[in-house]
């Protein structure tokens, strides 16, 4: 068995709008080694959740997986049966999403529901499984679990909905877990409880984790690996320790100086400039150069994603020996973040 749990190469998934390809995923390659957490990072509209739902097969018309493999163990997705796929997700890859109220059944009660839960993956009965139900409740922060536990899903806030989605995502002890921005609408205090009760599992039964995020701290706390996305495509993927010392993309660095962080004093968020470009004014060459300070002549032909000598992997041509711009650029001053 190979010792990354998820290995995805090159994928695509592309939304066929009046006659155009949008092209929301556009050659994704990453890999979450068995037991670890990738942490998939960048803006809105990057990618991220497409890669997400891709894994699962839930890519609805008008969209389509075009391309690309994802091995799951030694399992290929793409091609798999349906009836294989709906035996996967919920069982070996669970995935806590970023709206809620669609997963949640209204006409089953919160508790009936994680009993289900418990009944069909740890074969719990009734009075055990509604006792775990309660405990879990109260573990991901639930206020009076016990009478949380006989309420419908819109007698429930949103962000109690997402903490009960969370709290059946776990209940089937997944082999993967997918969590997309999974404690972003959650206060601070129970998203640090959430987070923790992801570690715990994950040390109690060895669960593997791509967590998607915008929260560069929920990164440094959480991740081992990270992946940087933008505009559907990876442009860095490091370990964590290396992402947040040394970034090597641009747009990484972009990042680190433009989003919140919980591990160092940061005087201002500097933005990066400019937008995202809209797909129909995608760059043919590098997708960050209109944006990029370091922008040269060969940036105007798309960099491969390469790897560096520590192992991990970066597209950008600064990397490479054909770079024509400025000689010794520096992406990345230690002295401006700290
Ligand atoms: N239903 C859809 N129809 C058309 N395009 C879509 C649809 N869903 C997503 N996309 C495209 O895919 C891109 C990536 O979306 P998404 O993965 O949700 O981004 P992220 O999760 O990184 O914010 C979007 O910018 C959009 O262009
Ligand atoms: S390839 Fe060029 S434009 Fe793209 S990030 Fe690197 S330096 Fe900037
Ligand atoms: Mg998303």
């Amino acid at each position: 068995m190979s010792e990354n749990i998820l290995d995805i190469k090159d994928l695509r998934t592309s939304f066929f709008v009046e006659g155009n390809e949008i092209k929301a995923v556009d050659g994704v390659t990453f890999q979450v080694p068995k037991g670890k957490t990738l942490g998939i990072v960048g803006e809105s509209g990057s990618g991220k959740s497409i890669s997400a739902l891709s894994v699962l097969q839930l890519i609805d018309d008008p969209g389509k997986i075009v391309g690309g493999s994802i091995r799951f163990k030694d399992e290929e997705l793409t091609t798999a049966k349906t009836s294989r796929m709906r035996n996967i997700r919920g069982n070996e890859i669970s995935m806590i999403f970023q709206e809620p109220m669609t997963s949640l059944n209204p006409v089953y009660t919160i508790g009936q529901q994680l009993r289900e839960a418990y009944k069909i993956h740890q074969g719990l009965g009734k009075k055990e499984g509604t006792k775990r139900s309660i405990e879990m409740l109260e573990l991901v922060g639930i206020p009076s679990p016990e009478k949380r536990v006989d309420q419908y899903p819109y007698e429930l806030s949103g962000g109690m909905r997402q903490r009960v989605m969370i709290a059946m995502a776990l209940a089937c002890k997944p082999e993967l877990l997918i969590a997309d921005e999974p404690t972003t609408a959650l206060d601070v205090t129970i998203q640090a409880q959430i987070l923790e009760l992801i570690k715990n599992l994950q040390e109690e039964i060895g669960m593997s984790v791509v967590m998607i995020t915008h929260d560069l701290g929920v990164v440094a706390e959480t991740c081992d690996y990270v992946a940087v996305m933008y505009c559907g495509k990876v442009v860095e993927f490091a370990d964590v320790e290396t992402l947040f010392e040394n970034p090597r993309h641009p747009y990484t660095v972009g990042l680190l100086s433009s989003l919140p962080r919980h591990d160092i004093d940061q005087d201002e968020l500097v933005p990066i400039k400019g937008n995202v470009p809209a797909p129909d004014e995608m760059p043919s060459g590098c997708r960050f150069a209109p944006r990029c300070p370091h922008a040269s002549a060969i940036c105007s032909e798309l960099p491969e994603l390469e790897t560096q000598e520590d192992g991990n992997d970066v597209r950008c041509w600064i990397y490479t020996e054909q770079w024509d711009g400025e000689k010794g650029v520096k992406v990345y001053d230690n002295e401006t973040t700290s």
